[in-house]
C-alpha cells in the first residue's frame, strides 16, 4: 500500500487571530492534539466519562455491577450475536440489548431508555421496536419472564421516554404521545420516469399545528392502512364490515388501529386455540417463531388468515392478538429557518411482491397515493438525539447521504444558506442512475452556484457496469476528505442502515490509515473518536 507524506500540522488558528508567529504555531499544535488530529493512539472515553457527555449507548457503571459498556450497541449485529455479546449481564442490559440498537425513536425512547422502562415496569408494551420486528418482541417477552423473578435493583438511569417529557410539557406536537395536526400539501416525484425507483418529495403545512423543528429531527406520522386491504380481510375472515368494536366499526379499526403487517405470534396462537390437528400444530409452531412450512416470512396478516383458510376468530379477540399500527419516522429535509410552517421529506415508497400479491409499506404509500391536499393528519417531531449541524458555524461538514440519506442535508444545506454559515459543506450523494435518480438537482446546483455546497461527490450504482457507491468516491477523494478531518469538519451519515453505515464507516476507517497515517487499529480508534466528541453522526434507518 503506497502511503501519503503525512500532513502537516493544520492551520486551525487563523492568520487573523491576535497571536505572534511563534504562539499560533504552539497552539495549531496543541489543538490538534486535542483533537487527536496529531499523534497515533487516541484514547476512548471511559463509559462515565461517555455519561458524562449525555453520549448515547454509554451509562455509567451501576449499583447491579454492569460497567456500563454496550458492545451490542450496533445495529448491523444479527439478535444472537447481540444477546451473546450481553451474556452474563444484568437484564435489563440483556433487554436493551434484545432492541434494534438504531436509537430511531419510533418507539418513544431510545435503546437504552426503552430497556430501563421495560425492567423499571413504567413501560408493559414490549412490540415498540420497529426495526427490531417480531424478533424483537419475542425476546423481550422471554427475557420478561425473567422480572418477576430478578432481583430490582433501581435502574442507574432514569428512563427518559420522550412521550413523557412531552406530556408533562404539554407541547402539542412534540411526542408520539402528544402529537399535532398538520396538513398535506403536496407530493412530487424524484425519480424522473424509467427508475426503478419511486421516491417523493413530500411537503406538510405546520402554520394550525404550533410544531417547532430543528434541522436533523425526525418527523413522525400516524399512517392508516389501505382500505382494500382491510376489505380483504375483511373477507378473508366473513366478518361484517360494521361489527363494532370498542364502539368502532371493525373497517375502521383495520383501517387506523392495528398493523396489517407480520402477522404477530399473538394471532397464531389465537388461530391455535381455535383448529385442531395438523394446522393446531402449525399455528403453535408459528405463534413459537418456528417455521414449519418455510413461509413465515411472508405472512402477513392477511396471508395468515389465508393459510388458516376458514377459522372464524371472533372479531374483538382477532383485533386484540394483533399490533397497534405504529407511527413511522422521516429525516426532516427543510430548515424552519427558511420556513417555519412548512415541513419537506423525502420518502422512499414501498412496494413489493409476493406471489400474486403486491404488499403495501403502511406509510410510505399513504403518502405517495392515498393522502390529498388539504387532509390532515396526526404528526409529531422526534427530537434527534446526536444529529446536528455543529454549534460553530464556521465549522465545515462532510454529509454523506445516498438515496433518501440526502434529507436531513438538504436541512442542513437551507439552515447553512439562511443562516450565512461561513463553513465549508461537503456531500457524498449517489443512488442508480444518474439521469433517473438525481433528488434535487437543481437545488444543489442553486446551492453550489451560490457557494453553499461547497463540493459535491457524486456516485452512481447503476449507471456502468460496475457499482460505484458513496464510499467508493470517498476512497477516491480521500486525500481531501482526510484534509477537512484534520481541519475539525464534523462527519454525518444518513440512509440504510444496515449495509452502508457500515461501509461507510469501514471507508473512512481507511481513508483515516492511508492519510493520517495510522494503523488501521488507530484509524478504528480515531474514528470511534469521533463519535464520542460528536464529530461522526448517524441517522441510519
Ligand atoms: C429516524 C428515521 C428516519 C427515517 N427517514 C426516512 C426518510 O427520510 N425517508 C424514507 O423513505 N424512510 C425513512 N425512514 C424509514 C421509514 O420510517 C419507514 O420505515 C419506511 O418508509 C417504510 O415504512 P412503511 O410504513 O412504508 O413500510 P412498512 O409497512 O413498515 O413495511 C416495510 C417493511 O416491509 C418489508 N419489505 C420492504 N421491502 C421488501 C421487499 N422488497 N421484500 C420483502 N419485504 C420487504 C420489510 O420488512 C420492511 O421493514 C426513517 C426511519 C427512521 C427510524
Ligand atoms: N434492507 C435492505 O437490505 C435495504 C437496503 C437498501 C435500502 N433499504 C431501505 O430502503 C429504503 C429506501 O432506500 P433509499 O431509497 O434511500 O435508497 P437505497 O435503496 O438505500 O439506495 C441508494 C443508493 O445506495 C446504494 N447502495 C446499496 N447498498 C449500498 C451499500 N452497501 N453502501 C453504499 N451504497 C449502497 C444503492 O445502490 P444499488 O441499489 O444499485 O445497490 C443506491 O445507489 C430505506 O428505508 C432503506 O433502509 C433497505
Amino acid at each position: 500500500m503506497s502511503m501519503a507524506p503525512r500532513p502537516p500540522i493544520p492551520e486551525l488558528i487563523p492568520e487573523s487571530a491576535p497571536f505572534t508567529p511563534e504562539q499560533r504555531t504552539w497552539l495549531n499544535g496543541f489543538f490538534a492534539g486535542v483533537l487527536s488530529l496529531d499523534g497515533a493512539g487516541v484514547k476512548p472515553l471511559s463509559p462515565a466519562e461517555s455519561a458524562a457527555l449525555g453520549l448515547p449507548g454509554m451509562t455509567a457503571p451501576a449499583s447491579d455491577g454492569d460497567d456500563g459498556e454496550s458492545p451490542w450497541h450496533d445495529q448491523t449485529l444479527p439478535l444472537g450475536e447481540r444477546m451473546k455479546l450481553a451474556e452474563g449481564r444484568p437484564l435489563r442490559r440483556r433487554m436493551m440489548a434484545a432492541m434494534a440498537q438504531q436509537d430511531c425513536g419510533q418507539c418513544g425512547y431510545n435503546c437504552q431508555d426503552y430497556s430501563e422502562a421495560l425492567f423499571s415496569k413504567k413501560e408493559a408494551r414490549l412490540n415498540l421496536c420497529v426495526p427490531g420486528g417480531k424478533e424483537t418482541a419475542r425476546m423481550l417477552k422471554t427475557l420478561y419472564q425473567e422480572l418477576d423473578s430478578a432481583p430490582s435493583p433501581a435502574p442507574t438511569t432514569e428512563a427518559k421516554p420522550a412521550d413523557a417529557t412531552a406530556a408533562a410539557a404539554g407541547k402539542p406536537g412534540s411526542s408520539r404521545a402528544n402529537p399535532a395536526e398538520a396538513t398535506f400539501l403536496s407530493r412530487t416525484r424524484l425519480n424522473k420516469k424509467g427508475s426503478a425507483k419511486e421516491t417523493w418529495h413530500i411537503e406538510f403545512d405546520l402554520a394550525e399545528s404550533g410544531i417547532e423543528y430543528q434541522v436533523g429531527d425526525a418527523f413522525g406520522l400516524f399512517p392508516t392502512n389501505d382500505p382494500a386491504l382491510a376489505d380483504a380481510v375483511i373477507a378473508a375472515l366473513d366478518a361484517p364490515a360494521d361489527f363494532p368494536i370498542g364502539g368502532r366499526a371493525l373497517r375502521d379499526v383495520l383501517i387506523d388501529g392495528v398493523s396489517l403487517g407480520p402477522a404477530p405470534d399473538m394471532l397464531f396462537q389465537l388461530f391455535s386455540y381455535i383448529t385442531s390437528g395438523e394446522r393446531r400444530q402449525k399455528a403453535k409452531a408459528l405463534a413459537a417463531g418456528e417455521d414449519p412450512d418455510g413461509d413465515a416470512a411472508t405472512l402477513d396478516v392477511l396471508a395468515a388468515i389465508q393459510k388458516f383458510a376458514g377459522l372464524r376468530p371472533e372479531p374483538e379477540a382477532f383485533i386484540e392478538a394483533l399490533d397497534p399500527l405504529q407511527p413511522r419516522l422521516y429525516s426532516i429535509a427543510s430548515s424552519p429557518k427558511v420556513d417555519a410552517n412548512r415541513i419537506a421529506l423525502t420518502v422512499d415508497t414501498v412496494r413489493y411482491k409476493i406471489d400474486s400479491r403486491t404488499r403495501l409499506g403502511v406509510a410510505s404509500t399513504f403518502l405517495a397515493d392515498r393522502i390529498a391536499p388539504g387532509d390532515t393528519l396526526k404528526v409529531y417531531v422526534q427530537k434527534a438525539q446526536a444529529f446536528a449541524l455543529p454549534t460553530d458555524p464556521n465549522v465545515p461538514i462532510i454529509m454523506i447521504g445516498p438515496g433518501t440519506g440526502v434529507a436531513p442535508f438538504c436541512a442542513f444545506l437551507y439552515e447553512r444558506m439562511a443562516t450565512k454559515a461561513p463553513g465549508r459543506n461537503w456531500l457524498f450523494f449517489g443512488h442508480q442512475r444518474s439521469n433517473y435518480d438525481f433528488f434535487y438537482e437543481d437545488e444543489l446546483a442553486g446551492m453550489k452556484a451560490a457557494r453553499v455546497l461547497t463540493r459535491l461527490t457524486l456516485a452512481w450504482s447503476r449507471d456502468g457496469d460496475q457499482k460505484i457507491y458513496v464510499q467508493d468516491r470517498m476512497r477516491e477523494v480521500g486525500r481531501d476528505l482526510w484534509a477537512w478531518i484534520a481541519e475539525g469538519a464534523h462527519v454525518y451519515v444518513c440512509g440504510d442502515a444496515k449495509h452502508m453505515a457500515k461501509d461507510v464507516e469501514r471507508a473512512l476507517i481507511d481513508v483515516v490509515a492511508t492519510y493520517g497515517v495510522r494503523t488501521v487499529n488507530d484509524a478504528v480508534a480515531f474514528v470511534a473518536e469521533l463519535k464520542k466528541t460528536g464529530r461522526y453522526q448517524q441517522d441510519v434507518y
